[in-house]
């Protein structure tokens, strides 16, 4: 083992275990993972540890919405979680759980460090309590008109119209967007984190380490404005750990969201033998750093590093904050087509384009990135496919079929391969540095010259002359030599690429330090094609099976908005109503869904055709006792799809939720697909 091996453990953001992996998200997942795959290649021990974020209120709302339980959401999310980062080559060393048994104990003695050392205060806070649902509110979930703008439905916290923010009591006309229902003010005891006890610490730590300014200069400012102490505790119901020796009270998701990276750590660690105290401990010399995105920085910059101090854990060496995406230039879009998921990308195109492309794009520095679809299909093309594979099968085929795969004993340009290998420190600072676009560029440049080089040797003329053979093995086996090192570079992004290439020049895995051997002579193998161009096509594709596959909004007052969803509604224009289509229906079946608490399936008649409607209205109706009933249904809602089907439509009801649902039918004489007005 060389002397300056360095022992790495490294994290992403966890994602919340309610919804899928998109673009979005993949920025730091790529970023990540291709710093730690130039770790590895540089020797280094380097661990990459992830999990799901899985407590918290919109899980447990999500999974009551869907008729599940949360373990069962998250189970099911985090398998598509972890098929979707496979899918893009994101290899993790583990990836956990924060509802772990690893996560409960290293929450339990981070908190209960913590309080006896006298960090926690109890305090009691009047908040919003929806009395109808039987749980206090988070301010997301509470809508009402502005009390600046007078705009209404807005947030309890903001006001995405005016830009106001406040607090949810500020609110006019409050009301509950789990079930309509006014909120009321209750008191309830919380437990606090007195993050100001720390603030010596974080000002230490901040300067001992080699922040980002961006980071730096946030810091400042919110020490400027004074640490706040920090409510950690969430009263039940709530979908998380009760606290030890606080019954009925839960550790707020974003206290175990951060512990669970040292929860996942811990995992692998019991698994492999791995020592969690060289990485962890106080006293550990091993380097921790997470990647994360800027709008996270409060957390992972203040919370996080006093929280392990108070607990006697090592401090973070880093966090590496990245901005976020837009995509042609706009924040992602469901209605554009532009909110892709990990899943809609894999479907039309290759994981190694995204790579490339975001590592082109990335620097060390705070910014958002933007995917241009144009600039994408170009890019990727010039240089992934124009410069890098078509070196390889320019060359190729000459040594396969000419020389009986057998590489050249000499290097025809010893001072262009010198250059090459002599690159090699430049661009492993980008890597280290996470500038990858100035990587990228350096590699670009390098294969600019190879095909210079080729273009001036041009085998295909050569080849035309008997008397040139050995010329042509040369000039071939030297394009393959810049080849190679070029995809040693390229390795930490373009991993499934390169083993294409591994395999084609003999099998073994590069690494870093191979650079300078040239594998003069070596037996190579029958060349096959390493990457496909981008199709256009395939781009639009997946930008038009984005917008389908969104569901529909919810309307208001319907079974479905009983059943959970936001009933609050703007105002709308008597053009908007006439929009909607609402149509007598009769139901001509009703059956229960398995596997779901909540919901029906309907058949409907509508007249002209038959329509198949998941309502959420089983704790209202048994489903023998709709058969034959007329109901007024949203006919030209869009399908949605849903865990058990597609849903084509929506039937409307009043009430509150749960068993109080009540449907809207017509008065005798109504007959199907009449339309209401
Ligand atoms: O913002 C988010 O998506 C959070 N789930 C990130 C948590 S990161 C860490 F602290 F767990
Ligand atoms: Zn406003």
């Amino acid at each position: 083992m060389p002397d300056n091996r360095r022992r790495i453990l490294v994290t992403s953001a966890l994602p919340y275990a309610n919804g899928p992996i998109h673009i979005g998200h993949l920025v730091e997942y790529i970023q990540t993972d291709i710093w730690v795959r130039f770790q590895k290649m540089r020797g280094h021990e380097c661990h990459y540890v992830c999990a799901d974020d899985a407590h918290g209120t919109p899980i447990m709302l999500k999974a009551e919405q869907e008729g599940i339980t949360p373990e069962q959401l998250i189970e099911r999310v985090g398998a598509e979680h972890r098929r979707d980062f496979a899918g893009f080559d994101v290899a993790f060393d583990n990836y956990h759980s924060t509802h772990s048994p690893e996560n409960r104990a290293i929450s339990a003695h981070i908190y209960e460090r913590l309080r006896d050392g006298g960090h926690i205060e109890r305090r009691t806070i009047r908040q919003a309590y929806d009395a109808v649902k039987g749980m206090f509110l988070p301010d997301r979930f509470i809508r009402g008109t502005c009390p600046r703008c007078k705009a209404a439905d807005q947030y309890g916290d903001s006001c995405e119209v005016c830009g106001a923010t406040y607090t949810p009591t500020d609110l006019i006309d409050p009301v509950s967007a789990l079930s309509g229902a006014t909120p009321e003010l209750r008191e309830s005891e919380h437990l606090f984190f007195r993050l100001a006890d720390f603030e010596g610490l974080l000002r230490d730590w901040l300067v001992a380490h080699d922040l980002q300014p961006g980071i730096v200069n946030k810091l400042e400012e919110w020490f400027a404005a004074g640490l706040q102490d920090w409510d950690i505790s969430r009263d039940a119901p709530y979908f998380g750990f009760e606290i030890p020796g606080e019954p009925g009270k839960y550790f707020y998701v974003w206290l175990d969201a951060p512990i669970g990276y040292l929860a996942s750590f811990r995992n692998l660690c019991d698994r492999t033998g791995i020592d969690f105290d060289a990485y962890c401990g106080a006293d550990s010399d091993a380097e921790m750093v997470h990647f994360i995105g800027k709008d996270i920085m409060y957390f992972h910059t203040l919370f996080w590093p006093a929280m392990l101090a108070g607990a006697d854990f090592r401090l973070p060496t880093n966090v590496f904050v990245h901005g976020f995406l837009t995509v042609d230039g706009q924040k992602m879009s469901k209605s554009r087509g532009t909110f892709i998921t990990a899943r809609t990308y894999l479907d039309h195109l290759d994981p190694e384009y995204l790579r490339y492309y975001f590592a082109a794009k990335l620097g060390a520095a705070i910014e958002d990135i933007d995917l241009n679809l144009e600039d994408f299909e170009l890019r990727v093309n010039a240089d992934l496919v124009g410069k890098f594979v078509n070196l390889a099968s320019r060359c190729a085929g000459f040594i396969n079929k000419r020389f009986g795969g057998k590489l050249s004993e000499h290097v025809d340009e010893p001072a262009l391969l010198g250059d090459f290998i002599g690159a090699a420190d430049a661009i492993a600072a980008h890597y280290e540095a996470r500038e990858f676009g100035r990587a990228m560029r350096e590699i670009m440049a390098l294969a600019d010259r190879a095909n210079q080089y080729i273009d001036r040797r041009a085998p295909w003329v050569i080849a035309k002359d008997p008397a040139r053979e050995e010329e042509l093995h040369r000039a071939c086996s030297m394009g393959i030599f810049l080849f190679r090192v070029l995809a040693l570079y390229l390795k930490p992004v373009l991993p499934a690429t390169i083993a294409r290439a591994e395999a084609f020049l003999g099998g073994a895995p590069l690494a870093w330090d191979d650079v300078a051997a040239t594998p003069l002579g070596v037996q190579v193998e029958k060349f096959k094609p390493l990457l496909q161009r981008v199709d256009k096509e395939k781009v639009h594709k997946m930008i038009e099976s984005s917008r389908e596959a969104q569901p529909a909004a919810a309307a208001p007052v319907t079974a479905d908005a009983a059943a959970g969803v936001d009933p609050v509604a703007p105002q709308i224009t008597i053009d908007d109503f006439a929009r909607i289509d609402l149509r007598v229906a009769l139901i001509e079946d009703a059956r229960e869904v398995e596997g779901a608490d909540k919901l029906v399936q309907l058949t409907l008649d509508i007249g002209n055709e038959k329509r198949n409607v998941f309502a959420g209205i089983k704790q209202a109706y048994a489903p023998a006792d709709l058969i034959g009933r007329q109901v007024l249904m949203v006919a030209n809602l869009a399908p949605r799809k849903m865990r058990f089907g597609v849903s084509e439509g929506m039937v409307l009801g009043a009430g509150p939720g749960g068993a109080d649902i009540f449907l809207v039918s017509p008065d005798a004489g109504a007959t199907p697909g009449m339309r209401a007005k």
